[in-house]
C-alpha cells in the first residue's frame, strides 16, 4: 500500500527525515532540498562492540531499538520542525545487518503511516554514492570508490538508481581488512585509525606483503590474502621472541600492511579510470572517495596523486558524511522524491541489494557484491 502523498504542501523546498540503522550507527537527520542539513545526529555503538573486535549483529539490532525513537525526537527538535513540515520519510532498507535494517524500516513505516507521509526506501550504498551531491554541485556521471567496513566497490555513478559497477571485493571489505589486521596486531577496534596511527612511525618496506590481484584485468578487489600474510609474519616474529611483538614490529607490520593495501587499491582503481576514460570521455573527470576508510591520509594522498596524473579531480564528502549517517539517506530521499520514487508500506528489508543489478556476481563476494 502506498502512503498517500500529501498534495497541499505549503513548504518548499522539500524537507526529508532520513533514518540509518544498517550497521553499528543509529543515525537520524533532517535535510532540506536546498542542501541545508537542519540536523544530523549519529549515535555510534562502538563501545558496545569493542570487546568483540567487530560488530555483533544481535547487539547492534537491540541497540538501534533502544536509541532510534529518542534520536528521531532529538533530530526534529534540533531542526525545529514538526512532522507536519516534512515532505517524506527516507530510510535505509538494505543492504546491511538485517535486524538493524528492520528496526529502522519499521520505525519509518510507523511515522509514514501515522503522519500520512510518503515512504522512500533507500539503498545504503546509494546513500554513500550520492552524499557528495549534498555538499557540492556535481553532475552525473562520476567515478566513485566506496571503501568502508562493509564494502569496497568501484562504480560509475550515472544517475539516481543508475550505476555501472566496475569492481567489488571478492572477499573482505577494505575496512574489514584494517579491523582484522588490527586484531592480529593486538591493536584497538576500529582497526583503521589504530593502524594508521601505528604506521606513522613504521618502516613500510620491512615486510614484503602481497598486493592481491595486482596486474590482473578489471577492478575487483581482494584483501584476505594480505591479512593472512600479516598473521603469518606475526606468528614467525612471535615464535622467535617468546610470543610477543615489539612496538617496532607492530609499527613496521602496520606500515607495511597499509602500503600493500593502498598499492592494491590503486592498481584496481587505475583500471577503472581507464575504463571510464574510454566510455565516458565526454563527461567531467571527477573521482569521489567515500566510506570510513576514506579517512585514511595515506590512501587519500596516493589517490590524489593518481587522480592528478590521470586528469581527475578528487573529491570526498566531509568526514561526518563519509561514515554512516542519516543525512546521506535523507539526501537520497530528496533525489528520489524529485523522481517520484516512493515505496509502499509493505516494502521489505533486503540484506542484498546491488546498485548495479547487471553486474556479474563476484565469486566469493556474498552479500557484499
Ligand atoms: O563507513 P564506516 O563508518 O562504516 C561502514 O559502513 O562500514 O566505515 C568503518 C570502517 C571501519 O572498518 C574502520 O576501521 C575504517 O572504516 N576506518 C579506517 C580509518 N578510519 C575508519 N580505515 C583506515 N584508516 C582510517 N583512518
Ligand atoms: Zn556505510
Amino acid at each position: 500500500m502506498l502512503a498517500k502523498i500529501k498534495k497541499n504542501k505549503a513548504y518548499a523546498p522539500l524537507l526529508v527525515l532520513g533514518i540509518e540503522s544498517s550497521c553499528d550507527e543509529t543515525a537520524v537527520a533532517i535535510i532540506s532540498e536546498d542542501k541545508t542539513i537542519l540536523s544530523n545526529i549519529i549515535f555510534t555503538q562502538l563501545e558496545e562492540h569493542k570487546p568483540f573486535g567487530g560488530v555483533v549483529p544481535e547487539i547492534a539490532a537491540r541497540s538501534h531499538i533502544d536509541h532510534l525513537n529518542g534520536l528521531v525526537r532529538k533530530a526534529m527538535g534540533q531542526a525545529k520542525v514538526d512532522f507536519d513540515n516534512l515532505s517524506a520519510i527516507a530510510v535505509t532498507s538494505g543492504p546491511g545487518l538485517i535486524g538493524g535494517v528492520m528496526v529502522g524500516l519499521m520505525t519509518a513505516k510507523a511515522i509514514a503511516f501515522v503522519r500520512n507521509l510518503p515512504l522512500i526506501s533507500v539503498n545504503h550504498l546509494e546513500g554513500h554514492a550520492l552524499s557528495i551531491r549534498l555538499t557540492e554541485d556535481i553532475n552525473f556521471p562520476y567515478l566513485l570508490l566506496l571503501v568502508s567496513g562493509g564494502h569496497c566497490q568501484l562504480l560509475v555513478v550515472k544517475g539516481v538508481g543508475q550505476y555501472e559497477r566496475l569492481g567489488t571485493t571478492i572477499d573482505d571489505a577494505a575496512g574489514e581488512a584494517f579491523d582484522k589486521t588490527a586484531k592480529i596486531l593486538g591493536l584497538d577496534y576500529p582497526g583503521g585509525p589504530a593502524i594508521e596511527k601505528a604506521a606513522l612511525n613504521g618502516d613500510a618496506h620491512r615486510f614484503k606483503f602481497p598486493r592481491p590481484l595486482k596486474g590482473k584485468p578489471g577492478s575487483n578487489f581482494s584483501f584476505s590474502g594480505l591479512k593472512t600474510a600479516v598473521l603469518r609474519e606475526r606468528d614467525k616474529l612471535c615464535d622467535g621472541q617468546g610470543g610477543k611483538l615489539s612496538n617496532k614490529d607492530i609499527r613496521d607490520l602496520a606500515a607495511s600492511f597499509q602500503m600493500a593495501l593502498t598499492d592494491a587499491i590503486l592498481d584496481r582503481v587505475k583500471n577503472g579510470i581507464e575504463h571510464y576514460l574510454k566510455n565516458y570521455s565526454l563527461h567531467d573527470h571527477i573521482f569521489v572517495v567515500a566510506g570510513g576508510v576514506a579517512a585514511n591520509s595515506h590512501i587519500k594522498e596516493k589517490l590524489s596523486s593518481l587522480c592528478n596524473e590521470c586528469g581527475f579531480e578528487l573529491k570526498a564528502p566531509p568526514m561526518k558524511l563519509c561514515t554512516d549517517n542519516g543525512a546521506m539517506i535523507g539526501w537520497v530521499g530528496i533525489e528520489k522524491y524529485r523522481k517520484q520514487q516512493f515505496s509502499g508500506l509493505d516494502s521489505g528489508a533486503v540484506a542484498r541489494w546491488p546498485l548495479d543489478p547487471n553486474a556479474a556476481p563476484a565469486i566469493g563476494a556474498g552479500v557484499k557484491a
